[in-house]
């Protein structure tokens, strides 16, 4: 195997690291994100790829004629905040290090092979995850893409535009997915299923059902050294009382329930806060167990804010159901990838990924790389250079067997 990979991962590693902490921040269309993107362009241009940006901002890189039956490989250049190096790049630099496998092994795809760079997988930015595979397949309209704001007020539209692309082609694009034939994303593991089983490479059979809900929280901000206790109206209980509901019904469910982002109004040690704004992220293995988590803490929010003479108000920002990913193709690249008795490792996740978005299109799988630290959205995140090459090779032959190189 060439020193592809080890020479692409070093090129992009730097770009949006923090030196100190280690950790990324590439959020879209920001510096880091569009270093990022030229990087990609620059690289598979070198490698003799067309490259190219449909009208949501994901990237297209081909070889060969965009023709009928693709095979496409690829992943998200995107970080979450402080995210590591692995979720994402893995599966983009991998794409490259791939093709340029085929390439040494003298193979040539007898069908259009592509990869693909999805905007904002994350949602880290605009709160929406994989937005740009959700505006491709149509999951998510124009307008309300369009018009999601990030902190500051910027649109999708405006952030998209100042990065020198049409917001007004935005939307589903059933002429470019009614090319692909089936799409592999290759990922870092992000547990430690792999670790305990001892095998490098992993296939992904199904993604939990998650979401995103908002949470806003609204009082009257006052002096924290003058105000009684029995005269306030302070968001900041209803929001802890929330917060603690979300851990007892993730319990109770053998769910999963986090409280990662919150804004807090005017945000002052001596004032009681005016408004909290928080964001809770709930996954389960079935749509039951997640609605029971979810109306749990909406039913504790609601009583606690009565209690304490605040007003609260919910909104769903994102829900993406199961995804159980094809049989089929799981099969065929499972009996491609081999490992030791009885095949790769199924795993199933509780983490989105563009493949679960397009998964509602075309037939899609995934590849997952052991990861010895089994920590992800950290610095921390870790893969090894011989287990990067394992899955590189993996999806060579992968791409090999689909493409029928
Ligand atoms: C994306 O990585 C997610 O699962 O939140
Ligand atoms: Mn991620
Ligand atoms: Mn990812
Ligand atoms: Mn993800």
């Amino acid at each position: 195997m060439s020193d592809d990979f080890e020479e692409l991962w070093t090129e992009l590693a730097p770009v949006g690291r923090n030196r100190i902490t280690g950790g990324y921040r590439r959020f879209s269309w920001g510096s880091a994100d569009a270093e990022a993107r030229a990087w990609f362009v620059s690289a598979a241009s070198a490698r003799g790829l067309d490259v190219g940006t449909d009208g949501n901002g994901n990237l297209w890189a081909w070889w060969g004629e965009p023709g009928p039956e693709a095979v496409v490989t690829g992943s998200h250049l995107d970080s979450v905040p402080d995210g590591g190096a692995y979720d994402g790049p893995l599966g983009v630099v991998g794409a490259l290090a791939a093709i340029g496998e085929l390439r040494r092994r003298g193979l040539r795809p007898r069908r259009p092979l592509a990869v693909a760079v999805f905007a904002e997988e994350e949602g880290a930015r605009f709160g929406v995850p994989c937005l740009g595979s959700r505006l491709l397949t149509g999951a998510i309209t124009p307008e309300r893409a369009g018009g999601l704001a990030d902190a500051d007020g910027v649109t999708w539209a405006h952030a998209m535009e100042a990065a020198g692309l049409d917001p007004g082609r935005l939307g589903a694009d059933r002429e470019l997915l009614g090319r692909i034939g089936a799409f592999v994303e290759l990922h870092i593991e992000q547990g430690r299923a792999l670790v305990h089983s001892g095998a490098p490479v992993g296939v992904a059979s199904a993604v939990w059902p998650h979401g995103r809900w908002r949470l806003d929280f609204s009082g009257q901000a006052d002096h924290a050294g003058t105000t009684l206790l029995a005269d306030r109206s302070d968001p900041m209980l209803p929001f802890a009382a929330a917060v603690l509901e979300a851990r007892r019904a993730a319990e109770a469910n053998g769910a999963l329930a986090t409280v990662g982002k919150v804004r807090v109004s005017p945000n002052g040690t001596n004032a009681v806060p005016s408004r909290v704004r928080a964001w809770l992220d709930a996954r389960a293995a079935d749509e039951g167990a997640l609605r029971a988590v979810v109306d749990r803490v909406d039913a504790a929010a609601r009583g606690s804010a009565a209690e304490h003479g605040v007003t609260v108000n919910g909104f769903l920002e994102s829900a993406s159901p199961l995804v159980d990913f094809d049989h089929r193709l799981r099969d065929r690249i499972a009996a491609r990838v081999g490992g030791e008795a009885g095949g790769p490792p199924l795993l199933t996740t509780g983490a989105g990924h563009d493949a679960g978005v397009l998964a509602t299109a075309v037939p899609t799988a995934m590849l997952f790389v052991r990861n010895p630290t089994g920590t992800s959205h950290a610095p921390e995140e870790r893969a090894t250079g011989a287990d990067c090459r394992s899955g590189v090779e993996a999806l060579a032959d992968v791409l090999a067997d689909l493409t029928g190189a």
